[in-house]
C-alpha cells in the first residue's frame, strides 16, 4: 500500500484529538507525547459535537492542522438495541459536524474511525477493506454501523471532490487502558477481566463463559492501535479504508484461559453451550496495512498485564472515592448484556 501523497510531518503541528477522554483517545494522545506536537483537546462540557454550532465555533478559534476522530457514542448490543436513534443520530451528527467542519477551517489531515463491526454480518474471513457494504449488515448494530460507514464516506467524498486529505481506519476488537471495565456493560475483555478478578477475590470456584468458547476473535491494545494512528497519520493518504488489527485470531476459550491466567484466577471456566456463539470467526484481512510497514508489537499475553494493572489501579481509585466500582465513562449508556455472555457476538465499538 503505497501513500499518494508525500509523508505527513507531525512534528511542530498543532492536533486535535476529538475524544480524548475515551479509550482510544487518551491511548493517542499518550503517543503523541513522543511526536514533538502541541496536542488539543476539548472537554464534553466545553464542545458538545453533537451540536454544529458549538463544533465549528471550537474548530474556526482552535484552527488545528490535524485531526483524530475519536469520539463516538460507542456501546455493546444492548445499547445498540436500547437506544438505537442515540446511536445512529449521535454518531452521525459527530462524524458530520467533526468532518465539514475540519474541511471549512482548512484541517490538512484528519483520520477517521471506523470499526470491525460494521462490515457485513456474513463477509468471508479474514475480511478484507472490499467487504464493506457488500451484504446485509449485524441487526443488533446497524444504527452504530449506518452511522461509521456515513463519516467514512463523507471522507471519501471531501476527498474526491475536494482534494481533503481524510483518512479511515477500521479496528478491530480493541482492550486496555482507560477501558470501561463495567460487568454488564463494558467490551468483552474487559467484562472478563472484571470477573476473575472478583470471582478469585471472592474465592468462587467457577466462572462460566456463554458459548461453547470455539468462536474465534480478535483482539488489539489500544495501545497499538494508537502506534498504528501515528504510523497511517504520516504515511497514508487515500481513498480506501485501512484495516488495523493483528491478523491474529484467538479461540474465545483460549482467550478467557490466558485472562484468568494473568489475572491469577484459579478455579475452573465453565462454557455454557446452551448460549449463542455468534459468528465462528471475526477476523481482519490486514495485508495493507502490513505493506504499509506496520504490525501491532505487543503480545497479548503482555497487553492483557497492562490492562489487568489499569483495572486494579483504577478499582483502587474509585474505593478509595468511596466508590463501589470503577465507574463507567459518560458516553457508554450501555453495552454487552455481559461481558462474558457477549463475548462472542459482536460489539459495537
Ligand atoms: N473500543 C473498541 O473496541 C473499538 C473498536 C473499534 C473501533 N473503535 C472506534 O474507536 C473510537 C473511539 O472508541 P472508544 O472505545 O475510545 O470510545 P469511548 O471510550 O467511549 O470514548 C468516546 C469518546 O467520545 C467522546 N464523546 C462522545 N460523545 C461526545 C459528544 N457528543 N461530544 C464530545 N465528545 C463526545 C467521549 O467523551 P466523554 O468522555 O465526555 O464521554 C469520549 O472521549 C470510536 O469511533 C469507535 O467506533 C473502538
Amino acid at each position: 500500500m503505497r501513500p499518494s501523497k508525500p509523508a505527513f510531518t507531525l512534528k511542530g503541528k498543532r492536533l486535535w484529538v476529538a475524544g480524548h477522554s475515551g479509550m482510544v483517545g487518551a491511548a493517542i494522545v499518550r503517543r503523541l507525547k513522543y511526536e514533538g506536537c502541541e496536542v488539543l483537546t476539548a472537554a464534553r462540557r466545553d464542545v458538545d459535537l453533537t451540536n454544529q454550532r458549538e463544533t465549528e465555533r471550537w474548530m474556526e478559534a482552535a484552527r488545528p492542522d490535524a485531526v483524530f476522530l475519536c469520539a463516538a457514542r460507542v456501546g455493546g448490543i444492548y445499547a445498540n438495541s436500547s437506544f438505537p436513534a442515540e446511536f445512529i443520530a449521535d454518531n452521525l451528527a459527530i462524524g458530520l459536524n467533526v468532518i465539514r467542519a475540519s474541511y471549512r477551517v482548512g484541517v490538512a489531515k484528519l483520520l477517521n474511525l471506523g470499526s470491525s463491526c460494521i462490515y457485513p454480518r456474513d463477509a468471508a474471513q479474514p475480511m478484507p477493506e472490499s467487504a464493506l457494504l457488500t451484504g446485509p449488515l449485524e441487526p443488533t448494530n446497524e444504527w452504530y454501523a449506518i452511522a461509521k460507514i456515513a463519516a467514512i464516506k463523507l471522507c471519501q467524498a471531501y476527498r474526491l471532490q475536494y482534494g481533503a486529505d481524510f483518512i479511515s481506519l477500521m479496528p478491530t476488537n480493541l482492550f486496555g487502558p482507560g477501558d470501561n471495565y463495567d460487568p454488564n456493560y463494558g467490551h468483552a475483555p474487559a467484562g472478563l477481566i472484571r470477573r476473575f478478578h472478583e470471582a478469585k477475590v471472592e474465592r468462587r470456584g467457577v466462572v462460566k463463559v456463554w458459548g461453547s468458547g470455539r468462536q474465534r476473535r480478535e483482539f488489539l491494545s489500544v495501545d497499538d492501535l494508537a502506534d498504528a494512528c501515528i504510523h497511517l497519520m504520516k504515511t497514508y493518504s487515500g481513498v480506501e479504508i485501512v484495516n488495523v488489527g493483528t491478523g491474529r485470531d484467538i479461540s474465545i476459550g483460549e482467550f478467557a484461559k490466558l485472562v484468568a491466567d494473568v489475572v491469577g484466577f484459579e478455579g475452573n471456566i465453565e462454557f455454557d453451550t446452551s448460549r449463542p456463539d455468534g459468528p465462528k470467526q471475526k477476523l481482519l484481512d490486514v495485508r495493507k496495512l502490513t505493506e504499509s510497514g506496520w504490525s501491532a508489537r505487543r503480545e497479548l499475553r503482555d497487553a492483557l498485564c497492562e490492562a489487568y494493572a489499569d483495572f486494579l489501579a483504577r478499582e483502587k481509585s474509585s474505593w478509595s472515592r468511596g466508590q463501589s466500582a470503577v465507574p463507567m465513562r459518560g458516553v457508554m449508556l450501555a453495552g454487552e448484556s455481559s461481558g462474558l455472555a457477549a463475548i462472542g457476538a459482536d460489539q459495537a465499538s
